[in-house]
């Protein structure tokens, strides 16, 4: 277990990393302004020198593991590179100091950058518009259905309370539909790994009128395309409902393919994924919503709009909006960054970051596959899914002591447990970012633990062993989570 003191223990009374020049205003008597409110009797702050505060935090820093670090194929996080030149576009002061109720003629820039956005996703995406206020994915989820349920409202349909969701759906799906009111209807996987279609039709004939409408991820959660997408969509639109598509797995057909003209009506996408938006502890993250036309009036406003004079403004003026769903017009710097990332590439390059985020998890699904058993065998997309099952009953290892064994090789495991529907599930997602060399390396770590696993399974199952953390009591850890530190300890 790590040793590394907190900042509080190290602090020594009296010691100083600023000194504040002498207080040049009237010393206002703020208990006299506020009594018994203002004034606390002491401030328990840690007292330390500014290369003690250097130290501590960068020490700490290089403990943790990040994408800058090293591989991190975290699948369906999309857990690719950042490009530093996004984090120097967000610290412009024209972009970092901007004040959210500055007058529309002074921020046209900001304006543009939004407007930008809001046009180039509605491209990639095959949308007519898009809200860029959602500040997640799942946030964007619970947008989307808001939309569906304006736009059955609005037709009289408000009794549509059903809302299908494949088995295989990331957690966050169900817990929008009944966060937005639905009841969720689950449809089973097939074989192949896709939606099942004889499921479907039966389970919207149960539906019958109740139907609101259909979350699915393309490509899926296991990482495969959803082959019978256009019949998918046609079947549930000829039930009445409306077709949502999960777009964090966006990063396999940006720039090759688009929702939109599969047939889906609303989606999300996440910047802190397809569009290089640092996530996790890293930052903000935003989840924009494409929609179709009919599902404009309902938009969140405001929405940036261009004036015949080429003048960008706010426009608040949508009788049958939604509302608001976050404050202002969304995570304005994730949005920048989003923005320098497609500037950077360009129509006629986005597409390269699709098609080598779908060749290296290929190779890597082909190659491992040598190794490991693969969940669904067959052409993925942006992510391969391995099934540690057969390995689990000749050796006892789970992928969960696999997964903590990596960590010792220098990598970041791979998601694991998820999608639920596959037993003892490794999802591997190595993104376009990645090197044949570091794919390569990694697969070799792979191999060898998998030898590991039947020649020495007490090592893998005590591992990591050169983490700065040791295996820990994850259910206790979760359960009784404590992150304080008590006053004067
Ligand atoms: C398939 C899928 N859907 C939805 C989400 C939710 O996105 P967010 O974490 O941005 O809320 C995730 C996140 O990993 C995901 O993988």
């Amino acid at each position: 277990m790590s040793t590394e003191p907190t900042i509080f223990e190290k602090s020594r009374s009296g010691r100083v990393g600023v000194q504040m020049p002498t207080c040049d205003v009237p010393v206002v008597d703020m208990e006299s302004l506020l009594p018994g409110v203002a004034l606390r009797a002491g401030l328990p702050l840690p007292e330390l020198s500014e290369g003690d505060v250097m130290r501590h935090f960068l020490r700490i820093s290089q403990k943790n593991y990040c994408v800058d670090k090293g591989f991190y194929p975290l699948g369906s996080c999309t857990m690719k590179y950042n490009p530093k030149i996004n984090d120097v576009a967000v610290q412009m002061p024209g972009f970092a100091r901007v004040h959210p109720f500055q007058p529309e003629e002074t921020v046209q820039g900001t304006l543009q950058v939004l407007f930008d956005m809001q046009n180039w996703l509605s491209a990639i995406l095959g949308m007519d518009a898009v809200s860029l206020q959602p500040a997640a994915g799942a946030h964007g989820e619970l947008l989307g259905l808001m939309l569906i349920r304006a736009y059955h409202v609005s037709r009289g349909d408000a009794h549509r309370n059903l809302v299908l969701v494949p088995t295989a759906a990331h957690g966050t799906n169900p817990a929008s539909a009944a966060r937005c009111g639905y009841k969720t209807v689950p449809i089973t996987t097939d074989e192949r790994g896709l939606t099942c279609i004889d499921d479907l039709k039966r389970q919207i004939a149960a539906c019958g009128d109740n139907l609101a409408g259909m979350m699915l991820t393309n490509p899926n959660t296991v990482g495969l395309f959803e082959e019978e997408i256009c019949l998918i969509c046609e079947l549930v639109h000829a039930a009445g409902g409306q077709m949502y598509c999960d777009g964090a797995n966006m990063n396999a057909l940006v720039g090759t393919a688009r929702p939109g003209d599969m047939g889906f009506d609303v989606m999300h996408v996440n910047l802190h994924k397809t569009f290089s938006v640092p996530h996790g502890g890293g930052g903000p993250g935003s989840g924009p919503v494409g929609i179709k036309a009919h599902l404009a009036p309902f938009l969140p406003v405001p929405v940036v709009v261009q004036d015949d004079a080429g003048v960008y403004r706010l426009n608040y003026d949508l009788p049958q909006t939604i509302g608001k769903v976050g404050p202002y017009y969304g995570a304005y710097l994730a949005v920048v960054r989003g923005w320098a990332y497609i500037a950077h590439f360009g129509k006629q390059n986005i597409h390269m970051i699709s098609e080598d985020a779908v060749l290296n998890a290929n190779y890597l699904r082909v190659e491992l596959g040598r190794t490991l058993d693969i969940a669904y065998d067959r052409i993925c997309m942006h992510e391969a899914v391995f099934s540690l099952k057969n390995l689990k009953a000749q050796t006892g290892i789970k992928a969960l002591e696999v997964a903590k064994r990596i960590i010792d090789y220098g990598y970041h495991p791979p998601t694991m447990y998820f999608p639920l529907i596959v037993p003892e599930c490794l999802m591997i997602e190595p993104t376009e970012t990645e090197s044949l060399e570091t794919i390569d390396a990694f697969i070799v770590a792979m191999e060898k633990i998998v030898a590991e696993c039947h020649t020495d399974p007490e090592t893998v199952k005590s591992a990591p062993h050169t983490a700065p953390v040791g295996r820990i009591d994850e259910a206790t850890a979760a359960r009784n989570l404590d992150l304080s530190w008590p006053i004067g300890a």
